[in-house]
């Protein structure tokens, strides 16, 4: 044995004793820089070319899933506001995942690639966005590769772009076809909160967001989105995910702190199969909040719990719940630029979320129908704190309500929504189903029934509630009427009239009324909510029958109210 030899052996030998750790493994997943503001990202299962706005091809399956498409980008308010990226990083990593940084001025978007995936979880962290209603991220991929849509409420072929070319645009992004019926994207919307996975899918392959979690979503329980659609002028296949926006409302514009965190939410592909997007929906339910998810405000949270009691002694049974702003002058529709959390009570009255981020909230419930339906107030209570690691019980809360001894008539349940009237469904969207609604109708209190009622009002002519009085109250020094609409787009308008005098309105262009894109736009359960509540002087009212008239005085096709519930009560 030579001298080298043994220092060669020697030196081997110390190796192994200094370095007894294992080598990490690299991740396989990657971001390449290919130069001129193009990047690619992936791992073996698929890659994604990223140009300075547009994510432009979508490897899988061995074909380029975006094709003739414009592909991914995340923007606002609009095509004008395409986010624009000035640089990517690599800013985490472990043995088999990667966290890729997209930088924006507005802020960064983040994909999370693991080597055994195809999709990544997504994320955006707020720098400087705007004051906005309309935030979004979205894929517009191949019509060939993903031909159907699928929401909770709505699955199927996705309306080819030649339907649309043989078609008159008579709104926006609605055309008559020649034998009458209607093609538009917002027959593709649902109630964004109540999503498990939707998307575009083929034979092949098909394409899923799956967003547990929803706190970074503005709006309440019956907020609504626009989620896929056919795109009328290319005939992409389009995949949105509105994780801020404003398609059902009248106004909803927000600015966010610097660090707002929308998502993550996973993007998934799979073969196409919605029994494996269902299956890949529970397991990301049940890891939200996701632990790997490193960032201090997204891992502190604190639960909450309590009980409804109405003042009447029962309990607020089956009522919506809604963490949110505190001390906000918005409605609950409106509220965006935070968190919010969104639940119903139990047949108790009882409620308890988990995971609330720590903050200061205000905690809101109204009824969802069912045994409290007649219940025409809200409950607030502002300034409830939720801190990491802890629980809070708000223990009992009383509810103020009205006696239902003062209660005359009420025509359909107090829930925001349009259900039990005539029409108001088996779906929630339809585009002029509302012209299917009568002009007039008669509905006697006493014989007729929810159902007798129509979801919408539109049309020039006259809804007329007949009731009987036995005896008026001497106690009382008149009535309440309320007009509880489920939502309104301005357009059409009436007069509201007790015994042929007018006591209040629905108006186009008042102060009180502000048009929301939900009726036009084909909602028909529910859009954005208001209560329009006018006093009736005692004297209006007479022993026998009395009448009370929705008198429509002007009519916009498509456009006026949904109707949620009519009450008169004694005050
Ligand atoms: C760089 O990318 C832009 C679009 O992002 C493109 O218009 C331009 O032709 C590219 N330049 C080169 C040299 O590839
Ligand atoms: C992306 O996928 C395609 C198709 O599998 C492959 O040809 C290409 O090399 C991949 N790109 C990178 C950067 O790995
Ligand atoms: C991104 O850049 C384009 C110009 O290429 C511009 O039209 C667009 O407004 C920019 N987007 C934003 C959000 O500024
Ligand atoms: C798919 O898009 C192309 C344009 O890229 C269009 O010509 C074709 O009609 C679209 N197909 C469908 C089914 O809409
Ligand atoms: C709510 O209050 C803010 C100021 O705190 C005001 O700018 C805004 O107009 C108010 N909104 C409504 C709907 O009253
Ligand atoms: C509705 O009632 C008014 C008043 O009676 C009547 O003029 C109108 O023709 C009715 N509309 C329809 C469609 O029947
Ligand atoms: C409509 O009713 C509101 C009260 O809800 C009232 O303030 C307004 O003056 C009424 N407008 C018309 C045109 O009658």
């Amino acid at each position: 044995m030579g001298l080298l030899q043994l220092v060669k052996c020697v030196a081997l030998v110390a190796c192994a004793v200094a370095a007894p750790v294992e080598e990490r493994k690299a991740p396989k997943s990657f971001l390449k820089e290919v130069g001129n503001s193009t990047w690619v990202i992936g791992n073996a299962k698929w890659n994604v070319t990223q140009g300075r706005q547009y994510a432009t091809k979508l490897w899988y399956k061995g074909k380029d899933r975006v094709g003739q498409a414009v592909g991914h980008y995340v923007s606002y308010n609009g095509a004008a506001s395409d986010l624009n990226w000035t640089s990517a990083a690599i800013v985490d990593s472990g043995n088999d995942w990667i966290n890729v940084k997209f930088t924006a001025k507005e802020g960064d978007f983040h994909w999370v690639i693991r080597d055994d995936l195809v999709g990544a979880y997504q994320y955006f962290v707020n720098h400087a966005l705007p004051t906005l209603g309309e935030f979004r991220t979205l894929w517009r991929l191949d019509n060939i590769s993903f031909p159907n849509g699928h929401t909770n409420v709505k699955d199927g072929v996705l309306p080819p772009l030649s339907e649309y070319a043989a078609a008159t645009n008579v709104q926006d992004e609605t055309w008559q076809k020649a034998d009458g019926t209607f093609l538009t994207k917002y027959d593709w919307s649902a109630f964004i909160r109540e999503q498990e996975y939707y998307g575009v899918y083929g034979d092949e392959v098909g394409s899923w967001y799956i967003n547990p979690g929803k706190d970074y979503y503005n709006g309440n329980h019956l907020k609504e989105e626009l989620m896929i659609h056919r795109e009328s002028k290319t005939g992409d296949a389009v995949q949105l995910n509105m994780i801020h926006g404003t398609h059902y409302l009248a106004r909803s514009s927000d600015s966010f702190a610097n660090g707002k965190t929308w998502g993550p939410w996973l993007w998934y592909m799979n073969d196409g199969s919605k029994t494996d997007a269902a299956r890949r929906w529970k397991q990301e339910e049940k890891s939200w909040p996701y632990e790997w998810f490193k960032d201090t405000a997204y891992q502190s949270r604190g639960s909450i719990s309590g009980k409804l009691v109405l003042s009447d002694g029962r309990p607020a049974a089956g009522a919506a719940v809604f963490i949110g702003d505190t001390n906000s002058n918005l409605s609950t529709a409106d509220q965006g630029k935070n968190y919010y959390y969104t639940a119903y009570t139990d047949s108790n009255g009882k409620f308890s979320i988990d995971d609330v981020r720590t903050g200061i909230y205000g905690f809101y419930s109204w009824s969802n129908g069912g045994k409290i339906g007649d219940v025409t107030t809200s409950f607030v209570q502002n300034d409830i704190v939720i801190a990491k690691n802890k629980a809070t019980n708000l223990k009992t809360l009383t509810w103020q309500v009205s006696s239902p001894k003062n209660r005359i008539f009420q025509v359909g349940t107090f829930d925001r929504k349009t259900d039990g009237f005539a029409l108001s469904g088996p779906t929630p969207f339809e585009h002029g189903r509302i012209a299917k609604a009568p002009s007039n109708l008669t509905y006697t209190v006493g014989t007729s029934q929810a159902s007798d009622w129509y979801f919408g009002q539109s049309a020039l002519g006259t809804w007329s509630i007949v009731f009987n009085l036995r005896s008026i109250p001497t106690s009382t020094t008149g009535a309440k009427l309320t007009a509880s609409l489920a939502g309104f787009s301005g357009g059409s308008s009436a007069n509201i009239l007790l015994n042929d005098v007018k006591v209040g309105n629905i108006t186009t262009n008042s102060a009180l009324l502000v048009s929301s894109q939900d009726t036009y736009r084909g909602a028909t359960r529910a859009g954005e909510w208001r209560l329009l509540e006018f006093p009736v002087a005692k004297a209006e009212l007479k022993i026998g029958e009395n009448r009370v008239d929705v008198q429509v005085t002007t009519s916009t096709k498509w456009r006026g109210w949904l109707w949620d519930s009519v009450v008169l009560e004694w005050v």
